[in-house]
């Protein structure tokens, strides 16, 4: 036995010294306009699309490995059909479009999408910085991608054009377990409304720095069970309807700094007040009545106004004699019923 045993050892030993440390990256090619560099499991792909150049080779370059960062960044109208197929499955993978104008994602005309026979079991990540997207764009050439049950998704995009925030983009993610969303700086004039018991996911939503004019309730899951952060700061909302944080056992903190916004209502806050953490209420002008009243005791440890601050953003915009003041520094003496403006 003892004789037989020692061989079976020595040669598993053999096998996994020194067998040839195989790299994830593919061998450095001068045609695919990528650089791939790894670490343990991960392989990083910094790529340049251009014009001239030709994507298809791009993805014929790619290797499959079990974490992807890639970032595309250069000229480009659309990604070929299947671009990211030699991915394969991933257990993770982090996509950056940077510095791109995209008509559609995939190749408009017939044939698979980039996503085809992809999936990812951990994490999806999927990060928009100075990009332009396009007539033709198509939110569900995302939902290609396939997501495992357990992998979480991403959303962040900054500084980059969306103007078609559609009913699609819920679509596409529908199955992907979101569980972070951030558009901001887009131009966003509107939202979509999220479908009804999906998006449960959901833990925070960034819209800062867009024009939105309108919120609804239903731009957030219904219910949002898992909600924590909202941010809506330096938008063009002027009203809070009274049933927008309902349904937001979760909801920590939220952000409604630089609106046009006068009145903080009862009603709209009074589902959250008490497990809230952070108002953020910025450079609001506020319409300092006795509508505010009811927010007075919660003002110095919840919310986070201009107080404090060197520069002299808005406060209390009216009545004048409270003009500029920071509620801070009110009473309810001070909040009167006669100032009440209506908006
Ligand atoms: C967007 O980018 C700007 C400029 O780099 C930065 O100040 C801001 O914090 C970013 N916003 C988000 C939501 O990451
Ligand atoms: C309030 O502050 C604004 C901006 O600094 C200033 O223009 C305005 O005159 C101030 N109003 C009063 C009543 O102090």
């Amino acid at each position: 036995m003892k004789l037989l045993f020692w061989p079976v050892v020595l040669s598993i030993e053999i096998l996994f010294v020194t067998r040839p440390i195989t790299s994830l990256c593919p061998p450095q090619d001068d045609t695919s306009f990528c650089l791939c560099t790894e670490s343990t499991d991960t392989c990083f792909y910094s790529c340049t699309a251009s014009f001239g150049a030709s994507l298809v080779s791009m993805g014929e370059y790619f290797n499959p490995c079990p974490r992807i960062k890639l970032s595309l960044t250069g000229e480009a109208n659309f990604l070929p059909h299947g671009f990211f197929t030699k991915f394969g499955d991933m257990r993770s993978f982090e996509f950056t479009f940077s510095g791109l104008k995209l008509d559609s994602l995939t190749d408009p005309s017939p044939g698979p999408s980039v996503f085809q026979d992809t999936s990812v079991s951990d994490q999806w990540s999927l990060n928009f910085n100075w990009v332009e997207t396009k007539n033709n764009w198509n939110w569900l050439d995302f939902s290609a991608l396939e997501v495992g049950n357990t992998a979480t998704t991403s959303f962040y995009s900054n500084i980059s054009k969306i103007d078609n925030m559609n009913s699609d983009f819920y679509s596409a993610f529908e199955n992907a377990n979101l569980d972070s969303i951030v558009i901001g700086l887009a131009g966003l004039k509107s939202l979509a409304d999220v479908p009804t018991g999906k998006y449960s996911t959901l833990v925070n939503m960034n819209f800062e720095k867009n024009e939105i004019q309108e919120i609804k309730r239903s731009h957030f899951p219904r219910p949002a069970t898992n909600l924590k952060s909202i941010s809506l700061s330096w938008n063009k909302i002027r009203v809070l309807p009274e049933n927008l944080f309902t349904e937001m056992p979760e909801l920590k903190y939220i952000d409604i700094s630089a609106n046009p916004i006068s009145v903080l209502p009862e009603m709209t806050f009074k589902p959250i007040i008490s497990s809230l953490n952070r108002l953020y209420v910025i450079n609001l002008a506020l319409s300092c009545d006795c509508q505010l009243a009811w927010i007075l005791p919660y003002w110095e440890t919840k919310v986070i106004d201009s107080g404090g601050m060197a520069w002299r953003p808005r406060r209390c915009k009216e009545p004048t004699h409270l003009a500029n003041k920071s509620v801070g520094e009110l009473t309810v003496d001070n909040l009167n019923c006669a100032d009440r403006v209506e908006a």
